[in-house]
């Protein structure tokens, strides 16, 4: 068994030894594949170093850009960090579309954080309320040292409710708190702030004369912290235009199209198996730009999985209609993003895309993102409903199979212009390149 003691004392290069010597026999091209990949600039590398615990060396992702993305009447050159082939090619394509079009519209609906105090309570619920509500003045006051620089920038603590939720298990509360954080996605304000409600409820319940002895020794805290889940933090992005606009060369009949694609989208909205593939599209492109802006890929998901079920039944996150003769295709998402603080000012990557994006506040980037994933979810329901997905994708992975068979320059040139009206498999580009080499 390869327990070790102190691993993350060890330096760097310690790390490596003890890991090449107890997984993979000491073999030495695996230090050099580590090495390989460490920054040649020592202090850049130090910086990455630092992001986390143990870090050995850096793991690669391809940042793209998608440009074209008219939003709000305002062009973008969108980056994407990820390391799906087809999915920048997705963007751009539907980038181009709708830039002659009319682009696309966003808008933020709300941006109101949520963070909650779990606790239990055995007693009065009413003398429980009469409580909370003594100790309003010094939720503020307590955390005044935590908020002033929030204030400054307009944010703050919004509200601090109590929640009776004994029906669902037995005395069982929250505070229920909600925040506005401005330009950060706010983690470690809404968590300090928590912290601090609940260091006032520990604090001042033994004082508090309404309750009995046993009512204040039954005052448990459980848990202070924020909420993924942010059905108030939502922003819109939609695109629309006459039914006879979409026509293209991929789309020689426009009516069949609308109306494949509404009843596409209709599916995902009444079928869970459906709508959990469509909207790992639209993921496809808003986690490619969170990633890209440094923001935390694993909050966006956790939290728009749930606003996806919030209606007791998981369905597709974005709508499409005919009205008039008039194509509209829109998602509303939960979107809780930071273009300050975190990772944005110190990744030196996180810092271009951000400027290459205009240094939006945070306001922006949920326009933008929500857009890269409306944008995503058109491409692949366009594909999925004409040509069929696997044309596209296989064209781009198709640089994946050339790699694969460390492919030449010249076998890569009579690939590409073989599979230029053939459909791309797996084995047929196998086959094609072993008989290249016979
Ligand atoms: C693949 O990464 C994403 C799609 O499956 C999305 C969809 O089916 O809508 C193409």
């Amino acid at each position: 068994m390869n327990i070790v003691n102190g691993f993350s004392k060890l330096t760097k290069e310690q790390k490596i030894d003890w890991l090449v010597s107890n997984y993979f026999n000491n073999d030495q091209t695996v230090v050099e594949l580590l090495k390989s990949y460490w920054n040649s600039d020592k202090k850049l590398q130090k910086l990455h170093d630092e992001f986390i615990e143990n870090t050995i060396t850096n793991f690669y992702l391809p940042l793209g850009i998608a440009p074209n993305f008219i939003i709000n009447g305002t062009t973008y050159a969108v980056p994407m960090v990820i390391e799906e082939s087809s999915v920048v090619a997705a963007a751009s394509n539907a980038a181009k579309f709708w830039s002659k079009r009319g682009g696309f519209k966003a808008t933020v609906l709300s941006t109101e954080k949520i963070g909650n105090v779990h606790f239990m309570f055995q007693g009065s619920k009413q003398k429980l309320e009469q409580f909370i509500e003594t100790l309003q003045p010094l939720f503020k006051e307590r955390t005044s040292g935590i908020t002033k620089n929030m204030e400054k920038r307009g944010g703050g603590i919004l509200a601090v409710e109590l929640i009776d939720k004994t029906n669902e298990l037995a005395n069982y509360y929250q505070l229920h708190a909600t925040f506005d954080t401005k330009d950060s996605m706010g983690a470690n304000f809404i968590n300090s702030c928590l912290e601090e409600f609940a260091n006032v409820l520990r604090d001042e319940v033994t004082t508090f004369d309404l309750f009995t002895n046993d009512e204040k020794e039954s005052l448990q805290i459980i848990m202070s912290i924020l909420s993924n889940y942010v059905p108030n933090c939502v922003v819109r992005a939609e695109v629309n235009c006459k039914v006879s606009d979409l026509y293209s060369k991929e789309i020689p009949n426009p009516e069949e199209f609308a109306e494949k694609f509404v009843q596409a989208v209709k599916i995902a909205e009444i079928e869970p198996y459906r709508a959990v593939t469509h909207n790992k599209g639209i993921m496809n492109g808003v986690d490619a730009v969170v990633l890209a802006t440094g923001n935390d890929f694993r909050a966006i998901e956790a939290g728009v999985h749930a606003f996806a079920a919030k209606d007791g039944k998981y369905t597709s996150l974005s709508h499409a209609e005919i009205v008039n003769d008039e194509f509209r295709f829109w998602i509303d998402l939960p979107l809780a993003l930071g273009t300050v603080g975190g990772l944005t000012n110190l990744h030196p990557m996180v810092k271009f895309a951000l400027e290459l994006l205009n240094k939006p506040n945070a306001n922006q980037l949920m326009e933008i993102i929500a857009v890269a994933g409306l944008a995503q979810n058109f491409a692949a329901v366009k594909s999925l409903t004409t040509t069929g997905i696997q044309k596209g994708h296989m064209k781009m992975h198709l640089m994946n199979i050339l790699n694969q068979f460390q492919a030449t320059e010249s076998e890569r040139k009579e690939v590409e212009t073989h599979f230029k009206d053939q459909t791309v498999s797996h084995r047929a580009v196998v086959d094609f390149i072993e008989n290249l080499r016979k």
